[in-house]
């Protein structure tokens, strides 16, 4: 097998779909820009849902990109050898184009030839079949006809071989996954039976070919598409891991850097019990510098809440590697020099990042101190030699302690901690948090009704009445649509007055009333800059993306969709206003 670097897999892979008809397109920022239903890019469809519902993509119908993902279901269980909240993914995509022999032959033609994985060493599984869709007997004739033995290629339900949607509704289809077999007992027992559906993780998915063609409805009946599409996704990290022969992929070069970072400054090795919280803040560090490079900031709200949750896990996590100084500033500098390369906005973003996150670790500080006072007050209510289960998760939720922080301060004293109440005021409240992030994935990905489709346009009227009134200094932090109202986060360090907001107000409904045509333009990004359009977490598109400019008055880069004319919106009433963070406002309004 071919041991690569990150760079040169990410190269291979890209030169390998271009030099078969693909365009490559870059990256997609981590936040959705016009998806109110997740907070973070979960994987390399999710930002081409539209172009796999139908609309022409610019660049064509071949695409192949490396996409920045995030995930943070599996947070609590990053630590171990192979879980990641931030992880790349390389894909291929086609649109309405070629289907699945093309798609699972170059995949075998990659996997072997570029790669250089022996054959014998594949396995890889269909979808079995079910009332929705029939058995994908035509994908296993394909892997058969390439060298795939019968006895490599396994059928599975819907719960392994298919994908999507990725919301309640949308694109999905069957899938066929490919599997490296890394060798070694079976750990969980099933020697004899062992297949890759087992856990215990000797046969790794690297690459896993989606064959789109259903719409999954609202009724959760399963409709054909207009177009079948290809969607493919080749986890780098993993990858990596299987050409090296590694079973931890913390020991690819995408990792090893901030590990060794980590032993020189805490003296300790990457070992035993140190590997776990090595693991935590190289893996939180990381996932919090392309958060950040994205235009996101600590706060308690959305994205802001994640990323400063990961800091302050990652800043607790060195505490424990004994490590009592500021470090991740530093360490989200090296992370920006080494995907720099892939990844410019690291580079140019390189102090913003070190900056914003030094600001955090004060603030972090500061909880913590606050928090020993909490601990102090709690002690002197003790009824018994025991802190309770709902007081250490109070000091874990409100201040941030870990669970072995009160519990090696209880102990200094002499108490203990009812541990058992602990995790079960813990799982209780991940139900509840688990809970919510489905009622928000419930409205299902690109939720574009004809109502979210207004108030996108309404938000580059509002986005363009605010900086008139306030001044160029705003810029757009987040935007959130839904059905019924829009809710614009920017850049502004005071209260707006009366004044200001029945202004901005005004001229948004004055836009509306000379019922303005809505115009889309495609150019590159430097023209579209050039021009004067507003652009902000990023690109899209590769080199192509597409401008919408609303007269003199607003030039947006953005993916759409918007009106014809800004007659269609109807009026504009601001009904609020609330500070986010620092320096950062919101306005939620409607249009009636
Ligand atoms: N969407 C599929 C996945 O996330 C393939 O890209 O695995």
């Amino acid at each position: 097998m071919r041991k690569l670097t990150a760079q040169e897999l990410r190269r291979a892979y890209i030169d390998f779909f271009r030099a078969r008809g693909h365009a490559e397109i870059r990256s997609a920022p981590l936040i959705p820009e016009h998806d109110p239903t997740v907070l973070f890019t979960t994987a390399g469809m999710h930002p081409l849902v539209p172009f796999l519902l139908g609309q022409p993509h610019p660049l064509g119908k071949r695409l192949v990109d490396v996409q920045k993902c995030m995930r943070t279901d599996d947070i609590d269980d990053v630590g171990d050898r192979t879980h990641l909240t931030f992880f790349e993914m390389l894909g291929n995509w086609s649109l309405g184009d070629y289907f699945k022999r093309e798609a699972i032959t170059w995949s075998y033609e990659f996997l072997t030839q570029v790669l250089e994985i022996p054959p014998e060493r594949l396995y890889v599984s269909c979808f079995a079949g079910d009332a929705d869709a029939p058995r994908d007997e035509e994908s296993a004739a394909i892997w058969r006809s390439l060298g795939i033995p019968p006895e490599r290629i396994y059928f599975f339900g819907k719960e392994f071989n298919w994908w999507g949607p990725a919301g309640k509704t949308g694109p999905c289809g069957p899938d066929t996954e490919m599997f490296v077999f890394t060798g070694g007992p079976c750990t969980e027992g099933r020697d004899g039976e062992c297949d890759p559906s087992c856990s215990c993780g000797r046969y790794v998915e690297v690459w896993n070919d989606v064959f789109m063609e259903y719409n999954k409805t609202e009724a959760g009946t399963y409709e054909p598409l207009s177009q079948r599409n290809v969607d493919t996704g080749m986890g780098l990290e993993r990858t990596l891991a299987v050409l090296h022969g590694y079973d931890d992929v913390f020991r690819t070069d995408l990792f090893m850097p901030i590990i060794e970072q980590l032993e020189a400054l805490s003296g300790r090795r990457y070992e035993d019990e140190d590997r776990r919280a090595m693991r935590i803040v190289a893996d939180h560090v990381r996932a919090a510098t392309f958060i950040i490079a994205d235009g996101v900031l600590p706060s308690n709200v959305e994205q802001g809440y994640i990323l400063r949750r990961i800091l302050r896990r990652a800043m607790r996590f060195a505490r424990m590697l004994g490590i009592d100084h500021s470090v991740l500033p530093d360490l989200a500098t090296l992370v920006a020099q080494r995907y720099g390369e892939a990844y410019p906005e690291l580079l140019q973003r390189r102090d913003t990042i070190a900056h914003e996150i030094a600001l955090e670790e004060g603030r972090f500080l500061q909880a913590l101190q606050r928090g020993e006072r909490e601990f102090e007050r709690l002690l002197s209510r003790l009824k018994d030699r025991q802190i309770s289960g709902r007081d250490a998760f109070y000091l874990y939720e409100t201040y941030g302690f870990p669970l072995e922080l009160t519990a090696e301060m209880a102990r200094e004293r002499g108490l203990t901690v009812d541990q058992a109440g602990f995790q079960e005021a813990y799982t209780r409240h991940q139900e509840l948090s688990r809970a919510g992030a489905e009622l928000k994935f419930a409205g299902g990905l690109a939720d574009h009704t004809e109502e979210t489709t207004k108030l996108h346009t309404a938000t580059h009227l509002l986005h363009a009445a605010l900086r008139l009134v306030l001044g160029e200094h705003v810029h757009q932090a987040g935007s959130n649509i839904t059905a019924e109202r829009l809710r614009f986060d920017f850049t502004h360090p005071e209260k707006l007055t009366d004044e200001q907001l029945a202004r901005v107000e005004e001229l948004v409904n004055q836009a509306i009333a000379a019922d303005y045509p809505v115009c889309v333009d495609e150019m590159s990004l430097e023209e579209a800059q050039a021009r004067g359009a507003l652009a902000f977490f990023g690109e899209r598109y590769g080199d192509r993306v597409r401008v919408y400019s609303i007269a003199d008055f607003s030039m947006e880069v953005c993916g759409g969709p918007h009106v014809e004319r800004t007659g269609q919106l109807g009026h504009f009433k601001i009904q609020k206003q609330e500070a986010v963070g620092r320096g950062l406002r919101r306005i939620r309004a409607v249009l009636e």
